[in-house]
């Protein structure tokens, strides 16, 4: 787990601890689950596109922690997190270059790419070209990338542009998180 970048916070979220009783958090789980039961046999990503607090992470994580028991390499991180890792490979002293971190993020068996959107402008080219080499270069490898996202379709449209779009979902998943936040319905069940 020491690498996979899974927080605390998520370490015990699973696919037997999700709550789901609406139509369609029941869906969202089945989904997840069948991405995870077919991983061997698909190539296709994901993407979790929802409110916040809806569990888009718990049920990323899900799929990354069995995965990681069957031996696979995966990796959750945010685009800032991301971003962050490839600037400090351009100072003087880094132990690893810029070619190296993409070849180790495009070797992975899962990357799931969290929190696409959050910092719309700052950065942008900057991040927007680093995600479109990342998720061309895992598709010429025929690995699928997972995306965990408050934008709608529309958004990430415009966000990322057709061709990361049109790659990610021709043969991945979309599966909307629309229901209200899981934090602010346990607060309200305290109170
Ligand atoms: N249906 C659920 N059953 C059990 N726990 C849930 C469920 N949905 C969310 N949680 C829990 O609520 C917390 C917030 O969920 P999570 O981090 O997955 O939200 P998120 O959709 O990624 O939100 P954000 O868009 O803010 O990042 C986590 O601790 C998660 O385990
Ligand atoms: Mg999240």
């Amino acid at each position: 787990m020491g690498r996979s970048g899974i927080q605390k916070l998520h370490s015990r979220c699973g696919f037997r601890n999700y709550q789901a009783t609406t139509r369609e958090q029941k869906d969202a789980l089945a989904k997840a689950l069948d991405f995870y039961k077919g991983f061997n046999d698909s190539k296709g990503g994901f993407v979790f596109s929802g409110n916040v607090g809806t569990g888009k992470n718990h049920l990323a994580t899900a799929i990354a922690r069995g995965l990681i028991q069957q031996g696979k390499s995966v990796v959750i991180v945010t685009i800032a997190e991301l971003a962050m890792r490839f600037r400090s490979c351009y100072e003087k002293d880094s132990p690893i270059k810029e070619s190296e971190l993409l070849e180790d993020l495009v070797g992975l068996d899962l990357l799931i790419l969290d929190e696409i959107g959050v910092q719309k402008q700052a950065n942008n080219d900057f991040e927007i070209n680093l995600l479109n080499q990342l998720i061309d270069r895992r598709q010429l490898n025929l690995k699928p990338t997972g995306m965990l996202t408050n934008l709608n379709y529309q958004e990430m449209l415009k966000l990322l542009g057709n061709r990361i779009m049109d790659r990610q979902t021709c043969a991945g998943l979309w599966v909307s998180f629309t229901w209200q936040s899981y934090r602010s319905k346990k607060k309200s069940l305290a109170e």
